[in-house]
């Protein structure tokens, strides 16, 4: 494995190369800061066209980890993995021990766990050639397992405070458009359901999303037609970049609150939300759910203190809309704002 240095934004400190076992460049860890603690942030398994857009993807969610983290009030700094995947077939187990081979050369610097396109056998793959990793099988009384459960209640209870902030209603008669029904987006389908909301979902993969039309009565659109769906709110759970200057103007929801990492392409596309009167759960605040299940794992917590953790999410959301609202400021600025403000604290508090 190659260590390059990498100096490309605020708080960068590196990135690193994970190899396979011939040598072959498979993808990078991304550590954004390790100031409050270990980065700590899940592997993508993902294709992507070239391995320079690969990287701008790691370093930019290892970003989005380190505010997550800090937001949380977690002690773990941000990172995050980013392995491309092969076109053809490959030996999956044999991938995920060399990148655990990766992880354990950092000795403990990095965290990872589950992200799109990986799951808890891959973390058990993992788990053969490092301690440095979470999202673990649970053993019975402990945290663990697939923190996808977590992310989705974190985004449900966001979802229904943001409702209550930003539309004066509960989430009962609205109609929220997900996009992306993986494991987060189908957790939190069945929780909206479970409160009334009428749902409009979309996913590449159609199984995904005719398995979930025959249970929830879900109303399924193209993937080209979710983000300007007819909808109260939209909840991207897919992939990152969504809200851009070509979907902003399409939008027809008030409310932006999903599970997506990276949701707003540029920071100005949180400007024009805003602009639109459109309000913005900022993503990293809603979804911390997983991180911080991930995180009693590996720090040996009680799943009480997971639960008591995620519960916090949506009334600090609240707060972050509030100071938004009476702040004149975008929510995303207020709340890199005080991601920004905890770093720092956590790096004079190191120094
Ligand atoms: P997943 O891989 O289980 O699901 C993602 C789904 O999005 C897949 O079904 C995929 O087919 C679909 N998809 C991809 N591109 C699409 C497109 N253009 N249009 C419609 N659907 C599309 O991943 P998971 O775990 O559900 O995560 C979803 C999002 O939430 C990701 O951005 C992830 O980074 C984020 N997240 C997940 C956490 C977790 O605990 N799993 C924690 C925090 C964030």
């Amino acid at each position: 494995m190659v260590h390059r240095p990498h100096e490309v934004s605020d708080f960068q400190e590196d990135i690193h190369v994970v190899s396979d076992a011939d040598g072959e460049a498979i993808g990078v860890i991304a550590i954004h800061s390790t100031a409050l603690g270990p980065a700590a942030g899940g592997c993508r398994f993902w294709h992507y066209d070239s391995h320079a857009h690969l990287t701008a993807d790691a370093i930019r969610l290892a970003r989005g980890m380190s505010y997550k983290n800090a937001v949380a009030g977690l002690p773990l700094g941000g990172g995050k993995a980013v392995l491309q995947r092969p076109a053809g077939s490959f030996d999956r187990a044999a991938l995920f021990r060399a990148f655990g081979d990766a992880v354990e050369s950092l000795g403990g610097a990095y965290v990872t766990a589950e992200d799109v396109g990986t799951g808890v056998a891959d973390m058990e793959r993992v788990r053969e050639r490092t301690r440095y990793v979470a999202g673990l099988h649970a053993e019975p009384g402990k945290s663990g397992g697939d923190p996808s459960p977590w992310t989705a209640r974190g985004v449900f209870e966001s979802m229904r405070a943001a409702a209550r902030f930003a539309l004066g209603s509960d989430l009962e008669g609205l109609t929220v458009a997900v996009q992306g029904t993986g494991n987060v987006g189908a957790a939190l389908c069945r929780m909206l359901r479970g409160a009334g909301a009428r749902l409009v979902i979309a996913d590449i993969d159609r199984r995904r999303v005719d398995a979930l039309v025959a249970e929830l009565g879900a109303r399924a659109v193209g993937i080209d037609e979710i983000v300007a769906a007819e909808a109260d709110i939209f909840a991207p759970c897919a992939l990152g970049g969504v809200l851009n200057a070509r979907t902003i103007p399409a939008l027809k929801a008030r409310l932006i609150c999903g599970a997506a990492n990276n949701q707003l392409a540029t920071e100005a596309d949180g400007e024009a939300l805003a602009a639109r009167g459109i309000v913005y759960a900022p993503d990293y605040v809603v979804n911390a759910g997983g991180i911080i299940n991930v995180s009693a794992e590996y720090l040996g917590e009680a799943p009480e203190e997971v639960e008591q953790r995620v519960g916090e999410i949506a009334p600090r959301l609240t707060r972050i809309l509030e100071a938004a609202t009476s702040d004149n400021t975008p929510p995303h600025i207020v709340a890199d704002t005080l991601a920004r403000r905890i770093i720092a604290r956590g790096r004079r508090a190191a120094a």
